[in-house]
């Protein structure tokens, strides 16, 4: 009965403030087992469109593999070209593919919450968000949390250090509130300007160095150049940055001998991370990466999966009824 409830809310995925610890470790333990062998022909006959208005190498494409994975066709959608330009509202975009058929859409766009505008009784296609202006990236915390719990087994006491652009960073506010609600001690490193109030209500800032001796994980973020005033860029030096934030071999060697480098990538080489950390035997950078997939078919599943269940339901009150 419980999954029952649980599948049937699962409508769309579009924060981790959405999904309740359980929920989060039965899309866990669904990517695990996936990444075991478990095979699913759930998307089936069904289409699955990727709205990426913001651009996206890993995000896009593995949930490209994802959805192939689980038997679903990809309808080809490029915005830049898309009736958007021609002032259509994101709403009515959404609306239209759904009326062609597609059954999810996974939707990356620069507007914080956007997916606000989208929720309503009407709209019968399931979203999942890629990631929302500075707000959220469900998938990537997902898929973070996966490589932690391969990991450690368990997230109860894991020390994590966030560090980079906090305060730009949607993997940084996702993964701030769902580690800290599964029991990890959080604290942050980096500019004291992107150090905000909503970081110091969760952890202390810490210097780079204090946090690669005392973290378990040390989870780098990219310095986002685009979201950054031009006075901002113009002050910024690389070599500045690497100096006082960037993770090299020196800071590695400081690292518990168990613990992990993670990113959610792109990275700079140079800025945020040495060339010579990137594939060290501390970084779990492409470990993430290829988890990726895994978790993005367990969420592509789980809003399928409420799909079949109130089929299921309709189909025995019809009988019921006969
Ligand atoms: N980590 C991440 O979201 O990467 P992409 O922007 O390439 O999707």
């Amino acid at each position: 009965m419980s999954l029952l409830i649980w599948r049937k809310t699962m409508k769309h995925i579009l924060s981790m403030s959405q999904l309740s610890n359980e929920e989060v470790y039965s899309l866990m333990d669904s990517a695990i087992d996936f990444k075991a062998g478990k095979e699913s022909d759930i998307g089936l006959d069904k289409f699955a469109i990727n709205m990426f208005f913001e651009n996206s190498t890993r995000t896009k494409t593995s949930f490209q593999v994802a959805e192939m994975k689980l038997g679903m066709k990809e309808v080809m959608f490029d915005a830049s070209t898309s009736s958007v330009t021609k002032g259509e509202s994101l709403y009515d975009t959404v609306k239209t593919v759904e009326s062609i058929g597609a059954s999810v859409a996974v939707i990356r766009h620069p507007e914080d919450k956007y997916y606000e505008k989208l929720i309503n009784d009407n709209m019968k296609i399931h979203i999942i968000n890629g990631g929302d202006g500075t707000g959220q990236h469900p998938s990537q915390s997902l898929l973070d949390l996966m490589t932690i719990y391969e990991h450690f087994g368990h997230f109860e006491g894991l020390k994590v250090g966030i560090v980079g652009d906090l305060s730009h960073s949607r993997v940084a506010h996702s993964n701030a509130e769902i580690l800290t609600r599964l029991g990890a001690d959080v604290s942050f490193g980096g500019l004291d300007s992107w150090y905000t109030e909503e970081f110091k209500e969760i952890g202390p800032h810490m210097s780079v160095d204090e946090l690669c001796q005392e973290m378990d994980i040390v989870m780098l973020l990219r310095v986002q150049h685009e979201r950054l005033s031009s006075e901002e860029n113009k002050n910024f030096s690389k070599e500045d940055y690497f100096n006082k934030y960037g993770l090299d071999m020196r800071r590695v060697n400081m690292m518990k001998s168990d613990a992990m480098i993670m990113h959610p990538a792109p990275i700079n080489r140079g800025v945020e991370i040495a060339d010579d950390v990137v594939e060290c035997n501390k970084s779990y950078i492409f470990q993430q990466m290829q988890n990726g997939v895994f978790v993005r078919m367990a969420m592509i599943e789980a809003v399928l999966e409420g799909d079949n269940i109130d089929n299921k339901i309709n189909k025995e009150r019809q009988a019921a009824i006969r």
